[in-house]
């Protein structure tokens, strides 16, 4: 698939559920009304669903949320989306997770073909990550990594830089990513869904990450690039990689290989955009993937040139009107 501007779309990325167990507050409002059911598209759906993108050139999907892995049976539409691998047309599935399942899930996931985790950590302590999270638990947490890492799958932790919350959190959670052989990425807070507060005063720039950092370790910029927004750095004395992602700033639109389906089976072509294509009546309308697929090349056909996040004082309720629960990151 090609779209307008010339770039290739090889990477979806699906979200599985809107629900999660956990609140975070960066996130979810404290009481979400989660979609009814017969809104969600079933497994066989989804199945259907990425089998036709693969069909279309897709080569990697990320299974999102929500958290994935709280959808009852999203081991048997792993399962099946794993055949895809090894020659099939799919060269990676991987999922982010927030990892309170991961440890009764780590060793399935493995033999089903995922090789690569992101896992979301804000905090190593104990206290505040429950408060962020509304009521995780990060020794959970923790059992699932520790589970994960003998299974053999790679890890990338995924931070959100909160202003006033994790700042003190920034350099020890570098140094424990080291330890354990984790990549890590810091993410600026996105304006997506009302969480019943201000967002301006949660922002905080990667820039000034990157600063705070610096006071402990030796960062250089590098060229690794995945084609998403993340911008990467070598740290000198733990040998892995540390990325920040800013999504507010224009500088990956030009090289966006991506599109994002909600578990309604919306189509976005852009986070920061509400233009969508509902893939779910075609989906419903036949057994035949013709009206499928023709829903899917009309879509990709106006994946907009960049995206139009807005964050400003006084400007601090949502951007979009859409939770990241929905799209997935
Ligand atoms: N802004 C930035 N990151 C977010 N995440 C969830 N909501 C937001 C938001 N509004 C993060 C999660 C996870 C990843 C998928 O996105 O913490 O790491
Ligand atoms: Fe759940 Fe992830 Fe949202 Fe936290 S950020 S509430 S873990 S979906």
């Amino acid at each position: 698939m090609i779209d307008p501007l010339g770039r290739h779309i090889s990477y979806l990325r699906v979200s599985v559920t809107d629900r999660c167990d956990f609140r975070c507050t960066y996130c979810m409002a404290e009481d979400m009304t989660f979609l009814p059911k017969s809104d969600v598209l079933t497994l066989e759906e989804l199945e259907r669903l990425c089998s036709a993108f693969i069909a279309k050139g897709i080569r990697k999907i990320r299974l999102t949320g929500g958290e994935p892995l709280v959808r009852r049976g999203v081991n048997d539409l792993i399962k099946s989306l794993g055949k895809h691998l090894n020659g099939g047309g799919l060269d990676e599935l991987t999922l982010t997770t927030n990892g309170s399942q991961l440890e009764k899930h780590a060793d399935a996931l493995f033999d089903y073909g995922v090789r690569r985790l992101n896992v979301s950590i804000d905090t190593l302590d104990s206290d505040k990550f429950t408060e962020i999270t509304r009521g995780g638990k990060l020794a959970q947490v923790k059992a699932g990594l520790a589970a994960a890492s003998r299974a053999g799958l790679n890890i990338k932790i995924n931070t959100v830089a909160l202003k006033d919350f994790n700042e003190d959190q920034f350099s020890g959670l570098l140094g424990w990513c080291g330890e354990q052989g984790y990549d890590i990425t810091f993410i600026e807070t996105m304006p997506l869904g009302d969480i019943g507060g201000d967002r301006t005063t949660q922002y905080l720039p990667v820039t000034e990450v990157r600063h705070i950092l610096e006071k402990d370790w030796t960062l250089t910029d590098c060229d690794h690039n995945t084609g998403g927004p993340s911008r990467y750095t070598d740290v000198l004395e733990t040998g892995k990689r540390v990325g920040f992602i800013s999504p507010l700033s224009h500088n990956f639109c030009a090289t966006c290989n991506r599109v994002r389906v909600t578990c309604t089976g919306k189509l976005f072509m852009c986070l920061g955009q509400d233009d969508n294509a509902d893939l779910r009546a075609p989906l419903r309308a036949s057994e035949g993937d013709e009206a499928l697929n023709a829903a899917i090349e009309e879509a990709i056909g106006r994946k907009p040139k960049a995206h139009e996040f807005i964050i400003e004082p006084g400007n601090g309720g949502p951007a979009l009107s859409r939770h990241m629960s929905m799209t997935g990151g």
